[in-house]
């Protein structure tokens, strides 16, 4: 089978034969020619993408562009219909994914519909170290609940911890989801529109929180999936475009977000600015 051709200096040139598939010493994620296929529908087009430590990446693209596809494909939820999948020095295929999943944190609006309503919220961030979604029987360490209310903090859910998870704000709600993505202190964190449906405040008090993350040396790699540029936290630095199940472009950020590439991702014409470090677009 033939290599995938490289596009970009961040594209991969793979072999594709799973015995030859050996993902790069420095790559956190290394995805080569993937292909998602549902109902004779090609969700996500021989996509080749390399992620490596310390970089955070922006997803972007307009609805239905495959984005949460590619994204659960990233965290070991989704096996490719092709192509081929290294996380974390691992091969899809031939790895254990329940072992491998703790590496990988996920917040995303379907894993919200799981978390039961009347869970408190400490539980729906201490659980994830076991994969699960509700308390049960588990054994949970202190450490583990340590660990969950320092998270707890840090996400600005001071004297939250008791409360139910369904009695929640929607900003309140999206900070438990990313702090719960967080518990396993994984090696890549992939957040699936962590901002959708929060206020002006909530959005800017988040892309602070999210800076400020990106500027944490000790921060995993990240990867945020986001319609609105407005949402880019400075810090990030690079971007993935997608449009129809296909990679209009992706790179350094700031020569992807352009208005060129930006104007061919949501099909319209684009005027983007940037200010402090902050995007803006408006239709030209
Ligand atoms: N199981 C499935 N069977 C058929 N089509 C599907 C399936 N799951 C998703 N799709 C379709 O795949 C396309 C990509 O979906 P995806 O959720 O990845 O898009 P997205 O970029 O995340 O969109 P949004 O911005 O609206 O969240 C959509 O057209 C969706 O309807
Ligand atoms: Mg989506």
């Amino acid at each position: 089978m033939t290599p995938p051709v490289s596009e970009t200096s961040h594209v991969p040139d793979r072999p594709l034969d799973p015995d030859l598939f050996i993902p790069s010493g420095d790559s956190v994620l290394e995805l080569a020619a993937v292909t998602v296929s549902r109902g004779g529908k090609e969700l996500v087009r021989e996509i080749s993408w390399q992620v490596r430590e310390g970089e955070r990446w922006i997803i972007m693209g307009p609805n239905g562009a495959g984005k949460s596809t590619l994204l659960q494909v990233a965290a070991a939820r989704l096996h490719p219909s092709a192509g081929m999948v290294g996380i974390l020095d691992e091969v899809i295929g031939a790895v254990d994914v329940f072992e491998l999943r703790p590496r990988i944190g996920l917040s995303s609006a379907a894993l919200a519909t799981q978390l039961p309503e009347n869970e408190t919220v400490l539980n729906a961030i201490v659980t994830a170290s076991w994969g699960v979604t509700g308390r049960w029987n588990e054994g949970y360490e202190s450490f583990d609940e340590d660990r969950a209310r320092d998270l707890a903090a840090q996400w600005g859910l001071e004297g939250l911890e008791d409360r139910r998870f369904g009695t929640l704000s929607e900003g309140e709600r999206k900070r438990v989801l990313i702090a719960r993505a967080l518990m396993t202190d994984p090696e890549l964190l992939l957040l699936d529109e962590p901002a959708a449906g929060l206020d002006l405040a909530g959005r800017e008090s988040l892309v602070s929180s999210l800076t400020e993350l990106a500027q944490d040396e000790d921060a995993p790699a990240l990867v945020l999936v986001t319609h609105h540029l407005e949402e880019v936290p400075p810090g990030f630095t690079h971007a993935l475009l997608m449009r129809g199940g296909s990679v209009v472009a992706a790179g350094e950020l700031e020569t992807t977000l352009t208005e060129q590439n930006l104007s061919e991702t949501f099909g319209v014409p684009l005027k983007v600015s940037v200010t402090e470090g902050r995007y803006t677009a408006v239709a030209a």
